[in-house]
């Protein structure tokens, strides 16, 4: 999400003849984009901006700013009593950008940090950072206003909006032409994504269905579902287009009842089990991620131990793992007590990245000798001898290098594995139907 929005942002500057550098020496202005969704990553941001003010003093004239949800937290210690800040913009300011940067040049301090109902940034494209040339992220939604107890994103981001579905499917068919080879769309709910276009409604499902249209060499993932809302439709749109990625990132938080209760997630341990359930059977050989938070508010041992087994029935392949911390401006915090001890909070964490280790491994052995189609994405980060590219599963492969180029697929034997890659060798070129 973040990463996207500095993509907006370096966009909007470079319309008006700003350009992005990757050396932060020869920088004019340096952007420091924040999320506050975990830890306190407020101590971080101010060491760094001191390094960024020590900087300055080499280079009078260099401007500071901070971006995204962290901005309406820290304006006033970073920049009015610390001032070690020129710019603030929000997630929903990044247009007034530019206005904000001469507000500076003529020796104010440019602030703005207010959300907004509409603003989904739908006409700007994104400069793409650091770049594959073959995988892009698109932001189809902002916002959200599920108000799960622990989370800061509804007040940090405001309330759930959509983005024009043309603008979506034009930005795809650019990337398409561009030689891009794999779209994420993102989104915090991407079930509840929805647009009129004049009497039609495109929900989620049949925004996937379009953009899977536009070419079957175009590969579409998505991130994130809520199992509250992820429909028999969509899986049964993703399970007749093969382009449509095999991986659904769906994350069950806590495989406790009576904590997905406390974290107002409005699902069961029992319907989460369901929608596993129709996921396996109507798509067949889709790979299941997921986040789980341990340590929430009073979680019990039995919770834990109920987070645990649901782990092992579901057989996830890959999971985020995070203890929970509590955030300023969350139901939690209002009306919850952070009270499992930190040592706890360890030990259970210890025991599920342990646990997902364990099932991660299985996962991949379950691929060994079989043949996976990868796009490609360059070379191995160890060796310029291996590719390294990604199964429709998400899975990483490396493997020697052939005479195909990056962005284009090949068929993998899988020879050997360790918990996070596959390893294998091309076995003969295809494109996919
Ligand atoms: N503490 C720990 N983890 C959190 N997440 C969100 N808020 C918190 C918090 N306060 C995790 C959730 C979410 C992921 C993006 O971050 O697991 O799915
Ligand atoms: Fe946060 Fe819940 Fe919204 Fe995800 S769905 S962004 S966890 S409030």
């Amino acid at each position: 999400m973040n990463f996207s929005d500095s993509e907006i942002v370096a966009s909007i500057l470079t319309d008006r003849g700003y350009t992005a550098t990757e050396e932060i020496q020869q920088a004019d202005i340096i952007f420091l984009n924040t999320c506050s969704i975990r830890d306190n990553a407020e101590q971080r941001v101010k060491k760094r901006l001191q390094y960024f003010q020590a900087m300055k003093k080499k280079k009078p004239g260099l401007m500071i700013g901070l971006l995204g949800c962290m901005a309406d937290r820290l304006k006033t210690v970073l920049l009015e009593e610390e001032q070690l800040l020129d710019v603030v913009a929000g997630p929903d300011a990044y247009r007034d950008l530019p206005r904000l940067l001469e507000e500076v040049e003529s020796g104010q301090r440019g602030v703005n940090i207010l959300l907004s109902m509409e603003e989904t940034y739908a006409d700007i494209t994104p400069v793409r950072l650091e770049t594959n040339g073959v995988s892009a992220f698109i932001s189809i939604m902002r916002g959200c206003e599920n108000y799960c107890s622990y989370c800061v994103v509804p007040s940090t981001r405001g309330k759930e909006r959509s983005r024009d579905a043309s603008s979506i499917i034009r930005e795809s068919m650019d990337l398409f032409d561009q030689g891009f080879r794999e779209i994420t769309l993102l989104g915090q709910n991407v079930n509840s994504y929805s647009w009129k276009d004049g009497d039609e409604e495109i929900t989620f499902a049949r925004l996937l269905e379009k953009i899977a249209g536009i070419n079957p060499l175009l590969r579409i993932r998505f991130a994130t579902s809520h199992p509250k809302d992820i429909s028999n439709d969509l899986l049964e749109t993703i399970a007749s287009h093969p382009n449509i990625c095999r991986a659904i990132h769906l994350p069950v938080q806590s495989g406790s009842s009576r904590v997905l209760d406390r974290m107002n997630r409005k699902y069961t341990r029992e319907k989460y089990m369901e929608r596993v359930a129709a996921i396996r059977r109507i798509i067949p050989g889709c790979a299941i991620s997921t986040d789980v938070i341990t340590g929430f508010c009073d979680e019990r041992e039995e919770d834990h131990q109920e987070t645990l087994s649901l782990m092992e029935w579901v057989k996830f392949d890959y999971a985020f793992m995070f203890k929970y911390s509590e955030r300023p401006m969350t139901l939690a915090a209002d009306t919850l007590q952070d009270n499992v001890p930190e040592s706890v909070k360890e030990r259970r964490l210890t025991e599920i990245i342990d646990l997902q280790q364990r099932l991660s491994y299985e996962s991949n052995q379950r691929d060994l000798h079989t043949v996976h189609e990868v796009l490609i994405e360059g070379d191995s980060k160890r060796s310029g001898d291996h590719f390294m590219g990604r199964n429709s599963q998400n899975k990483v492969v490396i493997f020697p290098k052939n005479n195909e180029k990056p962005g284009s697929y090949t068929n993998v034997k899988i020879q050997s594995f360790t918990s996070a890659t596959l390893m294998g060798d091309a076995t003969k070129t295809h494109l996919f139907v």
